[in-house]
């Protein structure tokens, strides 16, 4: 499909409508049209095949075995523990009894068939949450630092992403529609004509995507993000944030006009500014994005094409104010702190390990069962982490043994366990579900790692928590660009090698392999850990000792992505 058809569709999609009320219909077949497929995405909702009997299939001249991924946005990563209760009962109800945790804190459930697409809206619903504009041309579920030391910045923080989240959601009333309407009159929604003030009719040229850290963490990456807020605290309280613009991983292979972008900072915003600072910025990507080419559509090519500066005059003509000037933040890791951990509140917080974000029953590890348990007897809530974990958060003191008991029952406890490699690698979903793959990646990474391991080991390097990160595409969906050692996956078996990240998200690596397979990577790394082993000074990290001994890494990183 051409990229001039996406925006067609969206205009004439009569505010994200289309004819999915006809496709959902279709009995003839489980999948959608192709123009359906594009608005599904502003629903939250992929049509996908499995990829493991594509071929099989078609040489049986049978259609792709159809089916659906449905995300479920979590502003800030917070979910209550019914609302746990509800997506644990549609993963085993619906989709195929497990349940994803993303790269951006929201849930994803696969193998949900098309006439089930519903009934798992509707039970999404029923908790207060929702799927509207988790995918699209659309702001996406904007994230939040995950369990910081403050628990007062933590909690102003997360109001206002919260805020910010409703406040960019589509207004179309066409998610009620199509999805909620149980045909007895009780969602029953006039369907006047929508009006969308902010996006308007042919909503956003590409995806946009927000964050808000609080250091030192940066685990949301935040310079990673179209547009990002760092709350920096005045004894222990909110002051405001530093507002940052224009970062973003999507690559294309080959094509040398497309580069990760690390975010910049503008200036500095009050907490009562951050929904004008937020609407201001979505509409100047609005009016200036190029609309003539998705690959060039990101609000990062627009701030690198017009410039800080005049984003910054555009700015404060729509907005009618100008942005503070920044005030000083530090981060020290993008990484998840595991076990429990007390904040100045007294409240306890436990973060567990969920390798690549999948929770399941596992022979070790009944995780599903036990994170099941731990919702029915929760009083705080459950928190999802940029690195595809989970925090048990807000626990009182006298509740944890019984926290306890059922983590050690069900095996849920595994950080001590586990190599500081494996607890800090990321790995995007990849096969047999998403479409745009050319790799394995969660399926293939554990396997890896333990090679990897090995290498340590040959080092004198054990226990190093080096960040690996690795897709199976070049779109970046685990922030490969961002990690010190990052894959990104070239052809079944291959992939480009990347080294010399900053463990803080301040710096991107760059290319040192291409289409390498997994010899050639061990090889390369091989090598550049023994360098490591003998060079880095003091507790120097890998990312850091590259950069510091090889001064070409942390300059230009828009070649860096492909040379
Ligand atoms: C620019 C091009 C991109 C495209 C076309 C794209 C497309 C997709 C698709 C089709 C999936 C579904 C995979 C599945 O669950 O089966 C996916 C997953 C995901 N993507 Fe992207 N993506 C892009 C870039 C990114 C980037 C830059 C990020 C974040 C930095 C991101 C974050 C995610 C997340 C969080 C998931 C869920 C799975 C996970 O945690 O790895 N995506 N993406
Ligand atoms: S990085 Fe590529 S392969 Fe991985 S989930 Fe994203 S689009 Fe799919």
């Amino acid at each position: 499909m051409s990229k001039f058809d996406v925006e067609k569709i969206k205009t004439g999609s009569n505010a994200l409508r289309g004819t999915l009320v006809d496709s959902l219909a279709d009995a003839a077949t489980g999948a959608i049209s192709e123009e359906d497929t594009q608005l599904s995405k502003f629903h939250g909702i992929y049509q996908q095949d499995d990829r493991d009997v594509r071929e099989e299939r078609r040489q049986r001249y049978l259609a792709p075995d159809h089916s659906f991924m449905i995300r479920a946005r979590v502003p800030g990563g917070v979910c209550t523990p019914e609302q746990w209760l509800a997506m644990d009962a549609i993963a085993n109800t619906w989709a195929n009894g497990t349940l994803r945790l993303t790269t951006r804190q929201a849930f994803q459930f696969h193998g949900v068939l098309k006439g089930d697409l519903r009934p798992s809206l509707q039970a999404i619903d029923a908790v207060l949450m929702d799927t509207l504009a988790a995918c699209g041309d659309v702001n996406r579920n904007v994230m939040c630092t995950t369990l910081p030391e403050l628990s007062a910045v933590h909690r102003d923080t997360v109001a206002a992403a919260d805020a910010l989240s409703a406040h960019l959601s589509p207004q179309t009333t066409a998610y009620h529609e199509i999805w909620l309407d149980r045909g007895d009159g009780r969602e029953q929604v006039v369907s006047a004509p929508d009006v969308e003030p902010i996006y308007g009719k042919t909503y956003l040229p590409r995806k946009f995507k927000v964050a808000f850290a609080i250091p030192p963490q940066n685990d949301v990456d935040v310079f990673a993000h179209d547009l990002g807020y760092v709350a920096v605290e005045d004894n222990g309280q909110l002051a405001g944030f530093n507002v940052t613009v224009g970062g973003g991983m999507g690559v294309t292979h080959g094509d040398p006009a497309t580069y990760p972008l690390l975010a910049q900072v503008l200036g500095f915003c009050t907490p009562d500014q951050v929904n004008a600072v937020g609407e201001t910025i979505v509409t100047i990507q609005r009016d200036f994005g190029d609309r003539s080419n998705r690959k060039h559509a990101r609000f990062k090519y627009t701030v690198e094409d017009h410039g800080l500066e005049w984003l910054r005059e555009e700015f404060e003509r729509r907005a009618g104010f100008a942005l503070g000037k920044p005030r000083p933040h530090v981060f020290t890791d993008t990484g998840d702190r595991y076990g429990w951990q007390e904040t100045e509140d007294g409240r306890w917080h436990l973060l567990l390990f969920i390798q690549s974000g999948r929770i399941a029953d596992h022979a070790g590890a009944r995780q599903l069962t036990g994170l099941r348990e731990i919702a029915k007897v929760l009083k705080g809530e459950f928190r999802l982490t940029p690195n595809q974990n989970v925090a048990i958060a807000n626990v009182a003191a006298e509740d944890r043994d019984a926290i306890d008991a059922i983590i050690r029952e069900h095996g849920l406890d595994t950080h001590e366990r586990l190599s500081p490699l494996r607890l800090r690698a990321l790995a995007c979903v990849a096969l047999p579900t998403c479409s745009l793959a050319m790799a394995e990646a969660e399926r293939y990474l554990p396997d890896l790692l333990g090679k990897v391991e090995g290498l340590l080991s040959r080092h004198d390097l054990d226990g190093e928590g080096i960040g690996v990160r690795m897709t199976g595409c070049p779109n970046g969906c685990a922030r490969p660009y961002l990690s010190e050692i990052g894959l990104v996956g070239k052809a079944p078996g291959h992939y480009n090698l990347h080294l010399g990240a900053a463990v803080d998200g301040t710096r991107l690596n760059r290319m040192v392999g291409e289409n390498l397979d997994e010899q050639e990577i061990l090889a390369v790394l091989d090598d550049w850990l023994g360098r490591f082993a003998k060079g880095r000074s003091g507790g120097e990290p890998f990312g850091d000792f590259i950069a510091r001994t090889h001064p070409e890494f942390t300059g230009a990183p828009k070649e860096a992505a492909h040379a």
